[in-house]
């Protein structure tokens, strides 16, 4: 069922130009999908048009999208790839790039990817590698992807060894992250999408520091306490403030270090134990979900080493609880074959992993330091 959002604040456009000389458009706010056929103009796009979406999105918004683009200005085709993290495929990647050259797509032409982060990452890398880079543009449809997957220019698609392991860095013509369309995101996807929002509070103040994002006069933290008090609607205004502030923080991030050479790491708080329990349980976890249980091991980790006070830990844990995120170790998955599982993280280098860990407060992290891998047990 569609809803109409409550609260329509106005839709925020920021205009950012990566270190690498990229510009992204990113407008967000409840409508911002409307935006769509404009910026096509702005950017001096083609003609044609794929539409890359998944199933339960199509359901709900490709109608309305198609809407946006009016038949006499574009050629609109689509291409529906199956749901979640099963589309993010070799064969679904050559799927698309047959896509493009059946109906002559060129360079001027656009590739819009709508659906949470796994068909952004898919229609991504198709887009980024298909003659060399088309138009890109994202309509994130989770909070995940709307605070995170959508930001950044990584795409990637899975291999049978692992996953993200095809990836490219490329970054999106635009960003339309609109919070309406997160009014159909099952209950459980809206709250996977706060574990990456308590990710972004728990990393503030080492932004702050590290980049040209500004603070406001609340931390993000506190924030984000005060909405999980009561079960967090989509429509929320705080909400829509604090996806944001996120996405501020992300971009000023990645303009300081588009290729994770240095500040960007922080963004991965909680990812290292994160990736290894969605492997580990299958992907019976998902991301936000094993972000949550990464979140709260690595602030146990710096308690333990004496770098973080113990009512910190509690801290994390009741914004996690109030969020309605684990924390725990789901039962029954073995710890050594988690140690395992992170031993082969991409962070690994030789004996030594780059792990990063809350320290001194809240809100500040070190992201530079590497620990021998035999830390890594400390860390379950
Ligand atoms: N590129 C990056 O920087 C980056 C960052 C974080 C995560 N990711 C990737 O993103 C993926 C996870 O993203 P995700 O959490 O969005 O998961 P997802 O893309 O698998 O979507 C989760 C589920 O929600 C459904 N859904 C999405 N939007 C909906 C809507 N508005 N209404 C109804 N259903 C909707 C999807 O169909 C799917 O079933 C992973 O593949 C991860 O690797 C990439």
């Amino acid at each position: 069922m569609r809803h109409k959002a409550r609260h329509r604040g106005p839709v925020i456009t920021m205009n950012w130009n990566t270190t690498l000389d990229v510009k992204t458009r990113v407008a967000v706010g409840a409508g911002a999908r409307q935006k769509l056929s404009s910026i096509l103009a702005q950017v001096g796009a083609g003609r044609r048009v794929l539409i890359v979406c998944q199933p339960t999105t199509a359901v709900h918004w490709l109608r309305d999208i198609l809407d946006t683009l009016p038949t006499e200005d574009f050629q609109v085709t689509t291409l529906e790839v199956p749901d979640g993290e099963q589309c993010k495929t070799t064969e679904w990647l050559l799927r698309i790039w047959e896509h493009l050259e059946g109906r002559g797509f060129d360079r001027q032409d656009t590739v819009v990817a709508l659906g949470g982060g796994a068909v952004l990452d898919l229609a991504g890398f198709a887009c980024s590698t298909y003659m060399r880079g088309l138009n890109l543009v994202l309509i994130p449809t989770s909070l995940l992807a709307q605070v995170d997957a959508a930001i950044g220019g990584k795409n990637a698609i899975n291999l049978p060894t692992g996953k993200n392991l095809a990836g490219t860095f490329f970054f999106p013509k635009a960003v339309l992250a609109d919070q309406e369309v997160l009014g159909t995101l099952p209950g459980r996807q809206l709250t996977a999408g706060l574990a990456e929002i308590i990710k972004y509070a728990l990393i503030e103040e080492t932004v702050a520091k590290g980049t040209d994002y500004e603070k406001g006069p609340k931390p993000l933290l506190e924030l984000v306490e005060e909405m999980v008090k009561d079960p967090v609607e989509y429509d929320d205004p705080t909400l829509s403030g604090i996806i944001t502030n996120c996405i501020k923080m992300k971009l000023y991030v990645v303009h300081r270090d588009p290729h994770e050479t240095g500040i960007r790491r922080s963004l991965n708080l909680g990812h290292t134990l994160g990736h290894a329990l969605e492997a580990q349980s299958e992907f019976e976890l998902n991301h936000g979900e094993a972000v949550a249980i990464g979140l709260y091991h690595a602030t146990k980790y710096s308690v333990g080493q004496k770098k973080l006070e113990k009512d910190s830990l509690e801290r994390v844990k009741e914004v996690l609880m109030r969020a309605e995120l684990p924390y725990e170790l789901p039962k029954g998955l073995s710890k050594d074959r988690l140690v395992q599982q992170m031993n082969s993280d991409k962070k690994r280098s030789g004996e030594k992993i780059r792990l990063v860990i809350p320290q001194t407060r809240l809100g500040v992290v070190d992201y530079e330091a590497s620990y021998p891998v035999t830390e890594l047990s400390k860390l379950v």
